[in-house]
């Protein structure tokens, strides 16, 4: 195990999250990287064995972060594996609208409400006694107006 300790990375199959579990990675950090679609194991799995030729331990498992109890999994997932040396928490998750603002179903606010906002917040929380770092994911568009993008922006 790195003695610089590990960093969670949710949302890690692609992306933003991927690439900065291979940053992490490559600062000699141990990670945790997390997905949630079935159809992307293969991808974490990809970007974990990248991270392991690193020489870091490298772990993955399927969360839901808008759901508090995969929360809760995942953190008993992570000190099972690596312990409670948590270096950091990067909240990368998240999703954005992809109809006009007026067309976007209800329960589309409401799940991107529950990703974007509620699931970094239920994280924090759950790790908050052992946590150095918290850093959320933030975007322009939030100082914007965007309105293809539903009400992500
Ligand atoms: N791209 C941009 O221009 C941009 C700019 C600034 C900020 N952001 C924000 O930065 C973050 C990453 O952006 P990105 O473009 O790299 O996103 P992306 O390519 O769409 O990847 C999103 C990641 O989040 C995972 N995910 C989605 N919903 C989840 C949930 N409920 N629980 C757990 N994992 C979930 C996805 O897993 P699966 O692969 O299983 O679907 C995937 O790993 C997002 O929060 C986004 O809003 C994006």
């Amino acid at each position: 195990m790195s003695q610089k300790g590990y960093v969670i990375v949710t949302g890690a199959s692609r992306g933003i999250g991927a690439a900065t579990v291979l940053q992490m990675a490559k600062e000699g950090f141990d990670v945790v990287g997390t997905y949630i679609h079935e159809g992307s194991e293969g991808k974490i799995q990809k970007v974990m064995e990248q991270a392991r030729a690193y020489g870091v331990t490298a772990e993955y498992c399927r969360c839901d972060t808008s759901k508090y109890e995969d929360c809760a999994k995942l953190f008993a997932f992570a000190e099972e594996k690596l312990g409670r040396n948590l270096a950091a928490m990067i909240a990368n998750a998240g999703i954005a609208g992809a109809a006009f603002f007026n067309e976007e179903p209800r329960e589309s606010y409401e799940n991107m409400i529950q990703t974007n906002l509620l699931g970094p917040m239920g994280v924090a929380q759950d790790i908050a006694d052992c946590i150095s770092y918290l850093v959320n994911s933030n975007y322009v568009t939030g100082q914007t107006i965007s309105p293809n993008g539903g009400i992500y922006a």
